[in-house]
């Protein structure tokens, strides 16, 4: 990995590298999705997650191609939806995600989540949309330990990315481990747990102690333990502070402290369960 910056890039197991920090756009009105991508390219992001059950592919292309800024250099994620996995499904549903984009290539596409019956398929789908030259790389979300054991009996092609919910109050080192030891990043979605952790009082007096926000402090501690991490907002001031987490180091001891506070905490769904 190279050193921390807004620029640093760390390579995938499939051929290209992935900017440490992105913006999440889930949630983001079309509007309001326009003018983050649009504000976060300008502050200097290069890496954008949506998916297409979002419903804001098409603004996340318009703010691409309005920035200026090659599309080459833009590092641009894309999901499966639930109701488009299987073999012939999922290769149709990365056509019209493509077409909302506006791009011929996503540099990454992955499976949204693991869906009993169907993950195989999907799977095999996105070996031919990587083959087709439709996606630079291909990987998954809210795969479990599991899924990911079962995934790797079948296949030649290693998921690349591991997109899992991941922050201080959620953290499943079992699974970061076996990432690991298999080639897959971790990629931590609501690394803020979704806004619902910020005024944690341990949080705050990190903050106070670093002359940075609750916000600065989660995003800069899931990039020191070695996770991509795509905080999302739709606030352009929002946007710039949480990229805004290069000029300070938290200490050996607070990364300790804070790798402490997991409570198994899940904002989101829960693939745990999922056969
Ligand atoms: N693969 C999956 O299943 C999955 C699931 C969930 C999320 N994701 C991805 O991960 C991204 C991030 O996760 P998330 O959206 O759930 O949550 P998050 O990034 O943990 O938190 C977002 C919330 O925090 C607020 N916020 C952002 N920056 C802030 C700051 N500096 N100060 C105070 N509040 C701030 C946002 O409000 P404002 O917008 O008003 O600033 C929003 O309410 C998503 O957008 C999506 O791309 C993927």
């Amino acid at each position: 990995m190279s050193e921390l910056s807004l620029s640093a890039t760390i390579p995938t197991n499939q051929s290209n590298s992935v900017p440490l920090l992105g913006l999440g756009v889930w949630k983001s009105r079309p509007k309001e999705c326009y003018e983050a991508v649009k504000s976060a390219l300008e502050f200097g992001y290069r890496h954008i997650d949506t998916a297409a059950i979002y419903g804001n592919e098409a603004d996340v292309g318009v703010a691409i191609r309005d920035s200026g800024i090659h599309r080459n250099d833009i590092f641009l994620v894309t999901k499966l939806w639930n109701a488009d996995q299987g073999y012939d499904e999922a290769q149709k549903a990365i056509d019209v995600s493509l077409k909302k984009l506006g791009t011929d290539y996503v540099d990454m596409y992955l499976i949204h989540f693991p869906v009993s019956g169907k993950r195989k398929d999907s799977w095999k789908a996105l070996e031919k949309i990587k083959k087709d030259g439709k996606a630079k790389s291909i990987g998954v979300s809210n795969f479990m330990v599991s899924h990911l054991e079962e995934l790797l009996k079948e296949t030649d092609i290693v998921p690349a990315m591991n997109q899992v919910e991941f922050h201080p109050f959620l953290q499943d080192t079992e699974l970061k481990n076996y990432c690991s030891t298999k080639g897959i990043l971790l990629e931590a979605y609501s690394p803020l747990a979704h806004g619902q952790k910020l005024e944690d009082e341990r949080v705050t007096r990190l903050a106070k102690k670093y002359n940075k926000s609750n916000a600065q402090i989660l995003i800069r501690w899931s990039l020191q333990a070695g996770n991509v991490v795509i905080p999302k907002s739709k606030n352009p001031i929002r946007i710039k502070e949480n990229a805004d987490v290069f000029d300070f180091q938290l200490s050996r001891e607070d990364m300790e402290e804070i790798s402490s506070w997991n409570e198994n905490f899940r904002t989101c769904w829960d693939p745990t369960t999922v056969e």
